[in-house]
């Protein structure tokens, strides 16, 4: 049996937390069997490589692995991916077609969210995991297969079985071993080797001396409460890396790349709700989060340019383009206000004063990093918001909105309920 250090090097996770240790240990021994596993954990804490060693390690290694994340699929075609169908089963049903059950005979299926799936396909899934048996949607034919499933979930699905949302039988059934990752916080030991694993990683991506973190940065790695987990950590790794000139990180300015934790976060603001209307507000939140930590990315990349070459206009033109993105239209004042921040850097590039560029590039950055924290404020304002947005940009069209949202369908259809839109 390979040892657990063995299996950390072959996957590349980093870290000696003895909960780490013992989740990785509990994929090596289930992985010969064909047990049943659901695993457990926030988002970002790693989940998606625990089937992937079950796989690898399993008799089934040279069958198929499919991954399929359950609450990016739609409610309408999630039965016919899952199971496959008939040839006229449905409208646009031109032919029939194999669903991933069918395909990965003799291999493993990672269904990731799966608390999202629908009641129905809850049925479907249930009898596949007792005796191997599916239908095509639209057949009448019963089909064998042989599969070994794995599901993942950042959901509390005790809370889920409560509101009738997911099978209790089903539940059970899927979790005959849980496995738990800790959340990063309770990683303590492993945050600053982490941290220094993915700034070599991106040093050498980005061709730049390795950041270092000072003594106080690294108190405050670890006091901090990352929400969004490793994935969060790495993120915060990569923009130090990218944007700043001092390669040794103080407190003071690490501080600036990590959004407050006060009570205006979701963990806070949600307390009054129940945990799963959290678990997608936070679904919402993370995307806002990420959507503007690319946005800001974009800036980042754009002004770099803007110092290097290209017409002034043209940049500026893109400039508002991507303010307009963050801010929406809801704001024209500030927009205004951030337009002119922008000619201020546009004149500098004409001047080429690389000081005042560097200076102007870390304005930007504390006026987006301002526009973060003010988002953070009005959350529930800023779902609604764009969640209504985001439904008039797609003519109602929920699947189109969903998608931009970056949340599945039924939950986008939940918060229209919630929000009596
Ligand atoms: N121990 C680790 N060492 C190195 N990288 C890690 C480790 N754990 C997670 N990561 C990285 O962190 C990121 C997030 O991990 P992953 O996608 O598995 O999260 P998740 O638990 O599936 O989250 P979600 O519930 O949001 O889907 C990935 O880029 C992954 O490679
Ligand atoms: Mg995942």
């Amino acid at each position: 049996m390979e040892s657990v250090q063995a299996i950390k090097q072959r996957f590349g996770i980093i870290g000696n937390d003895p909960k780490l240790n013992r989740a990785i240990e509990k994929a090596i021994q289930v992985a010969p069997t064909d047990i049943s596993v659901l695993v457990t954990g926030e988002s970002g804490v790693g989940k998606e490589s625990i089937p992937k060693i079950i796989h690898q390690l399993s008799h089934r290694k040279h069958g198929k692995y499919i991954a399929v994340n359950c609450g990016a699929i739609p409610e309408g075609t999630i039965d016919s991916e899952l199971f496959g169908h008939e040839k006229g089963a449905f409208t646009g049903a031109t032919s029939t077609r194999s669903g991933y059950f069918e395909v990965a005979d003799g291999g493993t299926i990672f269904l990731d969210e799966v608390g999202e799936l629908p009641l129905t396909t809850q049925v479907r899934l249930l009898r596949v995991l007792e005796n191997g048996e599916f239908i095509k949607v639209g057949s009448s034919k019963v089909q064998k297969t042989d599969v070994r499933i794995v599901a993942a979930t950042n959901v509390n699905m005790f809370e889920a079985i409560k509101k009738e949302k997911f099978r209790e039988d089903l539940y059970y059934r899927l979790s005959t071993i849980d496995i738990n990752l800790p959340p990063l916080r309770e990683r303590k030991e492993d945050i600053h080797l982490l941290f220094r694993k993915f700034a070599s990683d991106f040093a050498l991506k980005y061709k730049m001396p390795t950041v270092k973190l000072a003594e106080d940065a690294v108190n405050l790695l670890l006091k901090y409460r990352w929400n969004g987990n490793i994935r969060q950590l790495r993120n915060v790794a990569e923009q130090l890396s990218v944007l700043e000139h001092n390669r040794t990180i103080d407190a003071v300015t690490l501080q600036n790349y990590l959004p407050s934790t006060g009570s205006n976060l979701p963990a806070v603001v949600s307390k009054s709700k129940s945990e799963s209307d959290f678990s997608s507000e936070r679904e919402i939140l993370y995307k806002v989060l990420f959507d503007m930590k690319s946005d800001l990315n974009d800036l980042k990349k754009l002004t770099m340019e803007l110092m290097k070459n290209g017409s002034a206009s043209d940049v500026q033109k893109e400039n508002e383009h991507l303010i307009e993105k963050i801010y929406g239209d809801s704001n024209s004042d500030d927009l205004e206000e951030t337009i002119e921040d922008l000619e201020v850097l546009a004149i500098s590039e004409n001047s080429e004063s690389k000081e005042q560029n560097t200076e102007s590039v870390e304005d930007l950055y504390h006026f987006a990093e301002e526009i973060e924290e003010e988002e953070t404020l009005s959350l529930q304002d800023k779902e609604l918001e764009l969640i209504k947005k985001s439904l008039e940009r797609h003519n109602g069209k929920r699947k189109l909105a969903a998608k931009e949202l970056g949340i599945s369908e039924r939950t986008l259809y939940r918060k229209i309920k919630q929000y009596d839109l």
